[in-house]
């Protein structure tokens, strides 16, 4: 639980790639916004007060807007994609607060963690009043298969952060492995948040397929500039603070590749860091200067290339629209926040 605090004055400004999508879906997303507000409320006064300290300090809405967008590309004119995209960012807000009490994490979206400010207990039960919240939206809906698909994700996810725990301080982790956890535990929501636009516009199935696959490929893509930035970035643009994986042991893949290509000497050091704890900001310094010296960090970006291409060529056969130019961007917005 070390390391610099950095607070952040303001919002954090959307960077170009979004843009056009954030504004597609602006009307719908001021709905999404109104919910959220609305589901967020108890007569349990620390609830709100925790959730809206989360929801308040922003966050890019990335997932509920896949959802807004998936439908609205589909050709849907109800009103069900706004309660399932709200309920995908409740989803997601519930998992950061468990997972900043996992990762010991100090800093969230530019603000101290919940938990810095109101304890771990509070965090993971006001998680779980979020994830309560987010399936009652979905019973709204009436679309089994929406919860079906959502549901599952919440299983997943938790599946992930449990593998996490078990890769994690364990230097014989491979890159298959690391997949596997990232998969569950970030690219399974995205994959859900973009799926259940055409499930309830009821488009068909392959169309379905396209639109999972699309979510599936940018969470990983994701995730892996996440990791990368956990090295590369600052933490006042990510509004989280840098080295956090380092201090904690996580075997991400600049990591794996890093250890993997390193001498005998180096994985000592990999081992005595993050088997060890001896993850000082002097040690962290050095394992930043050895990811650069074996081009693990670029390496993971290329990495997350590969799969924003995968996700670029699910939405190929699909009708051209702004919708889709939209999420297009949105692939190259992902990798660009690493360079
Ligand atoms: C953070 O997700 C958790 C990861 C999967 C890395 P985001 O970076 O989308 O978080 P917010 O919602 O914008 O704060
Ligand atoms: C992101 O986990 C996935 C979930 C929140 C379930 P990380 O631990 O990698 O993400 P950050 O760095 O805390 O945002
Ligand atoms: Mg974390
Ligand atoms: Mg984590």
């Amino acid at each position: 639980m070390s390391g610099v605090v950095v607070p952040i004055e303001g919002g954090r400004s959307p960077k170009a790639g979004v843009e056009a999508l954030v504004k597609l879906v602006r009307p719908d997303m001021e709905r999404v916004n109104a919910i959220i507000l609305a589901k967020a409320g108890s007569n349990v006064e620390l609830i709100p007060e925790i959730a809206r300290h989360l929801i308040d300090s922003g966050g890019k809405r990335l997932r509920p807007m896949l959802t807004l967008a998936a439908a609205r590309m589909c050709g849907y004119q109800g009103e069900h994609h706004i309660t399932l995209a709200a309920s995908v960012e409740f989803m997601h807000t519930a998992t950061l607060l468990h997972d900043d009490v996992v990762d010991q994490s100090d800093m969230r979206r530019g603000k101290l963690a919940a938990r810095m400010l109101w304890g771990n207990e509070a965090s993971v039960l006001v998680g779980d009043f979020l994830l309560g919240q987010a399936f009652r939206m979905m019973v709204e809906t009436g679309s089994l298969a929406a919860l079906n698909v959502l549901s599952h994700a919440a299983t997943v996810i938790a599946e992930g952060e449990v593998m996490q725990l078990s890769t994690a301080k364990n230097l014989e982790t491979n890159e298959d492995e690391y997949l596997e956890v990232i998969r569950a535990k970030t690219a399974a929501l995205f994959a859900a948040a973009a799926e259940v636009g055409p499930i309830i516009a009821g488009s068909d199935k392959p169309v379905i397929s396209a639109f999972r696959s699309y979510g599936m490929n940018l969470g990983l893509a994701f995730q892996l500039i996440d990791d990368a930035l956990d090295y590369g970035g600052s933490a006042s643009a990510l509004g989280k603070n840098v080295g956090d994986d380092f201090r904690e042991g996580k075997m991400t893949l600049p990591v794996v590749l890093c250890y993997r290509r390193g001498t005998d000497e180096e994985r000592r050091f990999w081992r005595e860091s993050l088997e060890g704890g001896n993850a000082s900001d002097e040690r962290l310094a050095d394992a930043i200067a050895l990811l650069r010296k074996y081009d693990a960090i670029d390496d993971t970006v290329a990495r997350a290339r590969h799969y924003a291409e995968m996700a670029r060529d699910a939405l190929a056969p699909m009708k051209s629209s702004a919708w889709k130019d939209a999420l297009i961007e949105v692939l190259e917005f992902c990798i660009s926040r690493a360079v």
